[in-house]
């Protein structure tokens, strides 16, 4: 289906994503229509070994040094593109970059290396909405738009992962995720961190709403109001499994991030709540992806 050129969601350690041919424009064009997504907002594209991203390329002393630490993986690498590129211009969104990734789950890459050609794909959820973290979800949001899903059980990490910007003198964390800055800054020494704040945002992704439940959230609470549900994490003195579910119940960031996408699914019921309060979570390891995610979900408007 993929050399076909069409559509086919697979999973991977961190979401499941809408994969198609990277080097295709017409099956990059497909992805972006699936998904609703602005053509402004560049897509990841996914290869199954570090030699054929080379290829594409420019790499750098630093790229080298974060591939060998930790690909496969949950780290996107902004680089330049090489000048034979092979990857479609509409991946870049008219950039003369292009952000990639060997992911670590073994399907993906079977797939990645069965199909011959690198993979442009996003998270397999329409623009703006909650990422997909188990082949049900992606089926409830993409189900009529995509001609396979792979089922490869729920995602281990379970947010997207960390995009790196290594092409100004000094990387930058683009948008926090599966991989820890800390594990990041072990490796290359201090990154930057570009919230999106500055005139011109270098992740042209992240400007949007994004990761919006249907009812509104409330951060930092510490227990449910009337009619909430709440979305706990660590130990609460609260207990009615009915309305509330524990991201981690022993306070640990990562299993966290596992559970964050689909806890949001399943409490997210306007007929059943007003409304999701949300407990506060550290802002270290994966607690800063957890926190950008939510930060962004609960923007209304
Ligand atoms: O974990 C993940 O990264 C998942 C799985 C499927 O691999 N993919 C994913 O893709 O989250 P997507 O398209 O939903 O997010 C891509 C992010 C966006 O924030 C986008 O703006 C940024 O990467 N990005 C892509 N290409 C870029 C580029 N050339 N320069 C700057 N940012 C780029
Ligand atoms: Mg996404």
């Amino acid at each position: 289906m993929l050399r076909a050129g069409r559509l086919v969601a697979l999973p991977t350690e961190t979401v499941y994503g809408l994969a198609g041919n990277a080097t295709d424009e017409r099956a990059v064009a497909a992805i972006f229509a699936a998904k609703g997504r602005p053509h402004f907002n560049p897509l990841i594209v996914h290869y199954s070994d570090d030699s054929a991203v080379r290829r594409d390329t420019i790499f750098n002393e630093t790229a080298d040094a974060l591939v060998r630490r930790f690909w496969p993986g949950p780290l996107t690498l902004v680089l330049p593109r090489a000048p034979n590129c092979r990857i479609s211009l509409l991946a870049s969104a008219g950039l003369d970059t292009v952000a990639v990734r060997l992911p670590a789950h073994e399907v993906a890459r079977a797939v990645i290396e069965a199909a011959g050609h690198p993979l442009a794909a996003p998270s397999a959820n329409l623009s703006g909405a909650v990422s997909p973290t188990s082949a049900a979800h992606v089926a409830q949001s993409l189900g009529d738009k995509v001609s396979l899903i792979l089922d490869g059980g729920p995602c281990r990490v379970g947010v997207e992962s960390t995009v790196v910007d290594l092409t100004a003198v000094r990387p930058a964390i683009l948008r926090p995720g599966g991989l820890a800055r800390e594990e990041i800054e072990a490796a290359i020494g201090p990154v930057a961190e570009d919230d999106g704040s500055d005139d011109a945002p270098r992740s042209p992704g992240r400007l949007v709403r994004h990761y919006a439940t249907r009812l509104p959230l409330r951060l930092g609470a510490t227990d449910a109001h009337e009619g909430e549900a709440l979305l706990a994490f660590g130990s609460t003195a609260m207990s009615d499994i009915r309305t509330m579910l524990n991201l981690s119940v022993a306070g640990d960031v990562v299993e966290a991030a596992a559970n964050l996408f689909a806890m949001l699914r399943a409490l997210d019921r306007p007929g059943e709540y007003t409304g999701i309060a949300v407990m506060g979570v550290p802002e270290h390891g994966l607690g800063r992806a957890i926190n950008d995610r939510l930060r962004r979900a609960a923007e209304r408007g």
